[in-house]
């Protein structure tokens, strides 16, 4: 059985609040992949395959070839920022990307201006900036963004439009009354209560003009159940939290790995130094709260200390983030592993990745945008938890769920559900002998 999917016809537009280094490396590269300069290395959505059918059949085409996803010629960007700067200044100031590149892209980039934003510096405390909207109450606010969202999809004739935060992280907030139901929200917006951030106002304001909406910081953003239960009621995709770049990315590699040949972990110090704005934003503790439990919360999850308690019960865990002018966008990462084998003896494992934050981070955002229109074609609201994939803290169905941080069932996951949606066998890995007994048996 495969599902109803809505054509990909027409143009995309992708909303991004926060038009900084990550966003602009997206747009940029979307430019540049699309005049053939580049490729688009790291998407899943454009680079990745999926395998159809047995082995024996050799059947991979491409993601894109093999389920209908919005085309990338066609795809129009906007977003929001406190900053005024246009799409090349931003991208030049962010210094990720070469001057000789941005240089064959400068008219199309500084025709992208960012909105004026919805920003509160109570949420960011590090940054200030002047091209901010105001309003009575936070629910005036929303009404603004709205109407942006209608503006930019009319002016840039779009058909449908998804919505990425790629804004600063914000302070942390724990889930309270206010985020409890929608009533309660819309309340605290007309009241300006203060635990309603900034980013929960773009994430209310997409999911009520029906725009998918994807938070790749890890602030609680649309990860209150009031919005969850109002993207289910308007049908409309979320996910989140928090891009899986750099560190955790390697995490999530790795420790799958030595949890499949049991081998035990004693220790696992992670310490990163990054020079670019966000790691400055992270210099503040409470912006690194939300970023620590985000990164924390992953080896757990992946090693089930409870129920494996030789060889993970005792793992000390220290996570570490300093700002480190010198190094800009190129973020360095060290991990140290203690692990132990056979009889207990010890070994260690040193990595040290010099990443490029940005760079890892772009294509996500576009699989992203490209994966929850293809949710939204498919009629699929709420929750999105097949796209996990892409995340540090993966939002689960419900809260008592453990989210599956594993990078390869994760992928499972993601490639089964696209399947499933064209209504291919799912692949289990049983072998064919197996395959044809668990069929028998249904
Ligand atoms: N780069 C990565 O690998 C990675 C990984 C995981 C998460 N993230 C998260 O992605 C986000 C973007 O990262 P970045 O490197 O582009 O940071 P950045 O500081 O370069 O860009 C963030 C932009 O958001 C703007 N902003 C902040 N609050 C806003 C608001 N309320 N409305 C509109 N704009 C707002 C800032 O002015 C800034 O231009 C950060 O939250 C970061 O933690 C990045």
């Amino acid at each position: 059985m495969s599902q109803d999917i809505a054509s990909a016809d027409g143009k995309l537009g992708i909303l991004l609040p926060g038009m900084g280094a990550v966003a602009t490396t997206l747009i940029a590269g979307v430019l540049a992949v699309n005049k053939g300069i580049a490729k688009p290395i790291g998407s899943t959505s454009q680079m990745g395959t999926i395998r159809l059918g047995k082995r024996t059949e050799d059947n991979t085409p491409l993601i894109k070839d093999f389920i209908p996803l919005a085309d990338i010629s066609k795809i129009a960007f906007g977003g929001w920022d406190l900053f005024e700067e246009n799409v090349f200044e931003s991208a030049t100031h962010a210094g990720v990307l070469d001057r000789y590149l941005l240089e064959q892209l400068k008219p199309e980039l500084e025709a992208i201006k960012p909105m004026t934003a919805v920003f509160d510096r109570k949420y960011v405390t590090k940054l200030d900036g002047s091209h901010v909207k105001t309003g009575a109450t936070k629910m005036d606010l929303v009404d603004q963004l709205r109407q942006d969202i209608n503006d930019f999809k009319a002016k840039n004739n779009c058909d449908r439009l998804a919505m990425v935060w790629c804004g600063s992280t914000e302070i942390y907030i724990e889930e309270s009354a206010v985020h409890q139901t929608i009533e309660s929200l819309e309340e605290g917006m007309r009241n300006n209560d203060e635990n309603i951030p900034s980013s929960m106002l773009y994430a209310y304001a997409a999911i009520m003009e029906g725009v998918p909406y994807a938070n790749g910081a890890p602030n609680l953003s649309a990860d209150i159940p009031a919005l969850i239960q109002l993207a289910k009621q308007q049908n409309v995709p979320i996910c989140g939290k928090d891009f899986k770049t750099g560190q955790t990315l390697m995490k999530t590699i790795l420790a799958p790995g030595f949890k499949t040949r049991s081998l035990g972990i004693a220790g696992w110090f992670s310490t990163n130094i990054l020079g670019n704005r966000d790691g400055e934003v992270l210099d503040d503790p409470a912006s690194f709260k939300t970023k620590e439990m985000s990164k924390l919360s992953v080896l757990d999850s992946i090693l089930e200390p409870e129920k494996n308690p030789d060889l993970y019960k005792d793992l000390y865990h220290k996570v570490r983030i300093n700002y480190y002018p010198p190094h800009g966008d190129n973020k360095e990462g060290w991990d140290n592993i203690d692990i132990f084998g056979w009889l207990g003896y010890k070994m260690q494992i040193k990595v040290d990745f010099l990443c490029r934050d940005s760079i890892l981070a772009a294509p996500l955002v576009l699989d992203l945008a490209i994966f929850l229109d293809l949710a939204s074609r498919a009629n699929m609201g709420g929750i999105q938890e097949w796209l996990s994939f892409f995340f540090k803290a993966p939002q689960t169905p419900t809260k008592d769920m453990q989210p599956i941080h594993d990078i390869f069932k994760q992928e499972m996951k993601l490639k089964n559900t696209l399947r499933y949606m064209q209504g291919e066998d799912l692949i289990t890995h049983l072998g064919q002998d197996y395959d044809e007994k668990v069929k028998e048996k249904v």
